[in-house]
């Protein structure tokens, strides 16, 4: 009984639970390496079907192999009809999109009974960001539109939601972004995933699961309100303020903070850089856009400052939500649509743990603690 209590870790914070050559997570030094890469090299580099490609494979592909991945996920990308019309449901009641994600991912393989895990990971790769644009469509009273063949996963998810093919500059944005998070070691939505396939479950549900692990606001569902303040800030000398209040008031600020990192999160500078040129190249179009960019540079340097005076020693720094807020809003994209699409880039991370998790052949089954009442009889 000691020994049982003396290992118990709330939160898990600490244990190691699996093995991976998918990324390592340095929290000390706040390094970041993708299958064998540092994050800063792979991300602003790579198309997102490459990384996908060498996380599943566990080398990059030659240039044969790269074309014939890529068309294989495009000419996946169409949804079941029956998904389309629960899609048209779900926009009637004007569900959060998250939401409508978690309802309707289970429905995409309804076409293709009896998949493989890895034709189930492509299959699932490919539909999720037509799931995710054409609900956007529809919630917003548009028609859905078709995916195209010829454009990027990056490129045709931009492409889905507007109707407008992106440019250049919008396609890279949102290629850095979906390459910086789709792997992050053990977190709780990797790990939900991990261990749903652990029970030899199909690929759809690890990753049903672990969308729905990704909703919370402590994980996946930070960046929409983390906006949300800067927003509400509103202006420099608002920050301080405001900011003040929500820590004195037991709030925690949307953006920063991690169970890993102890340093800045090797992502936010990532995401920070492409923000920056993002904005700038926009700045002559969109000189207000320009300026929330700013003002959220003074809200993090006030948010860093403030919560070192009150948390001392707890090194509590920005994290990858803040500046996916900024990147993903200067592409154009609503809040509502922040954790969809996180989902659709580390949707390739849970399915890549998932084959490390098949590979292990072994169920995951940790034990609880009973500190429950014992009672002699029912009378
Ligand atoms: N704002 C204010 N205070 C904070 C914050 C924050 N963002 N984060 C932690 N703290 C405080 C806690 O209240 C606690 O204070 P206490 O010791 O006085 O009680 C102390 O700092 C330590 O916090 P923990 O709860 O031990 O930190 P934990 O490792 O559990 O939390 C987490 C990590 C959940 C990310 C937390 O920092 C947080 O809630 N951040 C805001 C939400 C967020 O940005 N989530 C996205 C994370 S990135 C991702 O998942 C992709």
């Amino acid at each position: 009984m000691q020994t049982l209590d003396s290992e118990f870790k709330p939160g898990l914070e600490g244990v190691i639970a699996a093995e991976t050559r998918l990324s390592r997570v340095d929290g000390q030094l706040g390094e970041l390496i993708i299958a064998g890469y540092p994050l800063e090299t792979l991300a602003p580099n790579a198309t997102f079907e490459e990384v996908v490609y060498l996380l599943w494979n566990s080398r990059r592909p030659n240039k044969d192999e790269l074309d014939a991945f890529k068309a294989e996920l495009a000419q996946l990308r169409d949804l079941p009809e029956a998904t389309l019309t629960l899609l048209e449901a779900i926009a009637i009641q004007q569900k959060p999109a998250m939401d409508a994600l978690r309802m309707v991912a289970g429905t995409l393989d309804l076409d293709q009974p009896n998949l493989s895990p890895r034709d189930g990971a492509k299959l699932t790769l490919a539909r999720l960001p037509t799931a995710v644009a054409a609900y956007h469509r529809l919630v917003t009273g548009k028609a859905p539109v078709q995916p195209i063949p010829d454009l990027s996963h990056a490129a045709n998810y931009l492409y889905m939601l507007t109707g407008i093919r992106p440019t250049p500059a919008q396609t890279k944005g949102m290629e850095t972004y979906l390459n910086t998070v789709v792997d992050h070691g053990l977190n709780a939505s990797t790990f939900a995933a991990r261990v749903i396939i652990a029970t030899q479950s199909d690929m759809l549900s690890a990753v049903v699961g672990a969308i729905g692990a990704l909703k919370g606001p402590l994980h996946g569902g930070a960046p929409g309100p983390a906006l949300d303040m800067v927003f509400e800030i509103g202006s420099a000398e608002r920050a301080e303020p405001y900011l003040r209040d929500k820590i004195e008031q037991g709030e925690r600020l949307m953006g920063f903070g991690h169970r890993v990192y102890k340093v800045r999160d090797p992502r936010a500078d990532v995401l920070g850089v492409a923000a920056e040129s993002m904005f700038e190249s926009m700045a002559a179009d969109s000189p207000e856009g320009y300026e929330l960019y700013t003002l959220a540079l003074a809200v993090e340097e006030k948010a860093i400052e403030l919560l070192e005076e009150y948390k001392p020693g707890r090194k509590l720094q920005t994290n990858v939500e803040f500046y996916t807020a900024l990147l993903l809003h200067g592409l154009g994209l609503p809040t509502d649509l922040f954790s969809p699409t996180f989902a659709i880039s580390r949707a390739a991370g849970w399915m890549a743990h998932c084959f490390e998790q098949l590979e292990t052949k072994r169920l995951i089954r940790p034990k609880a603690r009973f500190v429950g009442d014992i009672h002699s009889s029912w009378d």
